[in-house]
């Protein structure tokens, strides 16, 4: 059975544009109808549809059917990958986002107030633990901090680094005294603490990593009885998310 072959051969002849002096005065149809009313011999091709060839000329080779169902399932496929390559494309952007959580608050200049025996300026001392404001916030990708609550809440799970700076300057012959700590969910994690009459003037910085669940919250605290005098701006809250995951 060569009638296929030879009609496919004459097809592509012209699609690569080899037989030029032909296609000027013969369409494709033209060629393989000449091809099939010239042909002899017996039809076996069962697929071959000989009404449409000779009345619609186009299409008709045995495979049409075929092409048109992968050209069909070639459709479906490319939709399906679209669509999944763009679904792909969200969960990355949610993922890339979800790592842009950073945050840096200070303490106002106004919350420090001088009491009465006291020679400058102070936050504390309170008769009980109490969170410290770090309301003036400079940075807060992700919305993670809250300067009402003085807190940030981890909005997604992952690893964070946490740091803060704690900054007191007393008066001469005066006694450094505070003790601030890093709560995670009401629990210690780490604190810095300066009691002494050595020096009038001292900071401390403290940097941790945790791994925190999403809703995790963590805050500083002053420590009841102790207090941070003068210049509460060098108090600094900040942190940032090394990088997300869940972990138990
Ligand atoms: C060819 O077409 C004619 C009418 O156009 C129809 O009667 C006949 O059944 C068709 N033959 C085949 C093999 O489809
Ligand atoms: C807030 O912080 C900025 C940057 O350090 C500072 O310029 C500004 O004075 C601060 N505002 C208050 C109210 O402390």
């Amino acid at each position: 059975m060569v009638v296929i072959p030879v009609l496919l051969l004459l097809g592509s002849l012209f699609l690569c544009g080899g037989v030029e002096a032909q296609t000027e005065t013969q369409t494709i149809g033209e060629m393989l109808k000449q091809a099939a009313l010239q042909w002899k011999g017996p039809v076996t091709c069962d697929k071959w549809d000989c009404n449409c060839t000779f009345k619609r000329q186009r299409g008709c080779c045995c495979a049409t059917n075929e092409m048109h169902e992968m050209e069909e399932d070639t459709f479906i496929k490319v939709k399906y990958l679209w669509h999944e390559i763009s679904r792909l494309n969200d969960r990355v952007k949610a993922v890339t986002d979800a790592t842009k959580v950073a945050f840096t608050a200070r303490m106002n200049t106004n919350i420090a107030t001088t009491i009465s025996g006291s020679a400058q300026p102070c936050f504390g001392p309170f008769n009980t633990n109490v969170p410290m404001p770090f309301s003036n916030v400079t940075l807060n990708n992700g919305n993670g901090y809250n300067a009402a609550l003085g807190a940030f809440t981890a909005p997604c799970s992952g690893v964070y680094v946490l740091s803060f700076t704690v900054y007191s300057s007393v008066e001469k012959g005066g006694r450094l005294y505070h003790k601030v700590q890093l709560m995670m969910n009401g629990k210690l994690v780490v604190s810095v603490w300066e009691n002494n009459r050595e020096d009038g003037e001292d900071s401390a910085t403290q940097v941790v990593t945790l791994k925190m669940q999403r809703g995790d919250q963590v805050y500083l605290e002053l420590m009841s009885g102790r207090k941070l005098c003068t210049s509460p701006q060098n108090n600094i809250f900040t942190g940032y998310m090394l990088y997300p995951g869940t972990y138990e």
